[in-house]
């Protein structure tokens, strides 16, 4: 079997990833920051580690501006819906997948101005573009750092600079960044930061989170018991609190915490470069084969671990199943929920099969990945 669909969810994960969720669910698997008890105080402690481990990897200040979500998309809606409002103008681009768009689409149905920078062929982003489209009323700048479909690498240290200078606030959407390349909340000027658990953190689904900026005052889309404050009927406006209510993926934030721990072990410089050469090989090599088409900047500077291609006018989906049943080779195909990226590269109607790999990918297994496509390619 070769995984190469890391950018859906990274698989596998290191084995203390495992171990940890299994621990905690067999051995201190009680409900966190409500009773007071051996068990839940562990779990507390061990969820509180997290916030601190992820804290440490994208240069967040106070932990506590760190709240669990169950995926990126939990994050993104809350960010987004909890700043704008009626009246409020929005930029993104047109590379952002639907858990970016269809919330701000929600929103213009409300009365939110939404303005969508459009990507080139190959998914980049020009910041004079986003700077060209402030109004006076421009609350919001929303970006994905690395795009999920062409692994196009956003130039978010200027967005930042262009959102800090005029006095916007800048969401960042790492889906496919966050563990592999360096975030830096404060010199990049990012006040919200989304993130998933179950892609480059190594971490299990049902995980996520969300950096919101000191002071940064956003609305929360539930409200519930936090096991805090429990004698007023408001919601706490604490932080993480006011975000995080019910009784959170407890087993599963422990589990993220050891993705990050190994993360900081091995040293994301090291995971990156492992990610860069086997993309470059991949991209060197796709590019060889008659038929193929590569998308994207096709360059490891400019480009995550992240390669769509298409053999001909072949169906995306076709070819995944053929990887699949006739190699064992794992990839995602069709639409990747980015239909304005597809209409930006010109594949809305073909899609295209996306081959995106993780930590544990070998080269081997490009050569393999690579000889499976030329044959196909032969044949169709
Ligand atoms: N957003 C994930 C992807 O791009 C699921 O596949």
């Amino acid at each position: 079997m070769i995984y190469f669909d890391n950018a859906a969810t990274s698989f596998p994960k290191p084995d203390i990833v495992y171990d940890s969720i299994m621990k905690a669910m067999k051995e201190y698997g009680a409900n966190p920051g409500r009773s007071g008890h051996k068990l839940a105080l562990r779990l507390s402690r061990e969820i509180y580690e997290t916030r601190e481990l992820i804290a440490r990897l994208f240069n967040i200040k106070n932990p506590m501006n760190l709240i669990f979500t169950f995926n990126c998309t939990e994050g993104l809606n809350i960010g987004i819906k909890g700043i704008l409002e009626r009246g409020d103008h929005v930029i993104t681009t047109s590379m952002e997948h639907n858990s970016v768009l269809r919330p701000l689409k929600a929103l213009e149905k409300e009365g939110v101005e939404l303005t969508i920078v459009k990507g080139d062929l190959a998914g980049r982003i020009d910041p004079t573009h986003i700077k060209n489209s402030i109004k006076k009323n421009t609350k919001l700048i929303v970006t994905t750092h690395v795009s999920n479909l062409t692994g196009t690498i956003m130039p978010i240290d200027e967005i930042g600079q262009i959102a800090r200078e005029n006095g916007i606030l800048y969401m960042v959407d790492a889906a496919q960044s966050a563990g592999v390349y360096h975030i830096d909340v404060e010199r990049m000027n990012i006040d919200i930061l989304a993130f998933p658990g179950h892609k480059g953190l190594l971490g299990p689904q049902g995980t996520g989170g969300l950096y919101i900026r000191e002071g940064l005052d956003i609305k929360e889309i539930f409200q519930g018991g936090t096991g805090s404050i429990s004698h007023l009927l408001e919601q706490p406006d604490i932080m993480p609190d006011r975000y995080e209510s019910g009784t959170p993926n407890g087993p599963g934030i422990v589990g993220l915490g050891a993705g990050v721990k190994y993360i900081l072990e091995v040293g994301i410089d090291k995971i990156r470069k492992h990610e860069e050469e086997l993309t470059q090989h991949f991209i060197e090599e796709a590019l060889k084969i008659d038929k193929v088409k590569v998308y994207g900047p096709l360059n490891v500077k400019e480009q995550g671990a992240v390669v769509s291609i298409n053999i001909g006018q072949e169906d995306s989906s076709e070819i995944s199943y053929i990887l699949d049943q006739n190699y064992d080779i794992q990839v995602r195909p069709g639409l990747h929920c980015a239909p304005m990226a597809h209409k930006t590269i010109g594949t809305f109607q073909q899609g295209v099969v996306r081959f995106s790999f993780g930590p544990f990918n070998t080269h081997e297994e490009i050569e393999s990945g690579i000889k499976a496509i030329k044959e196909i390619s032969e044949q169709v």
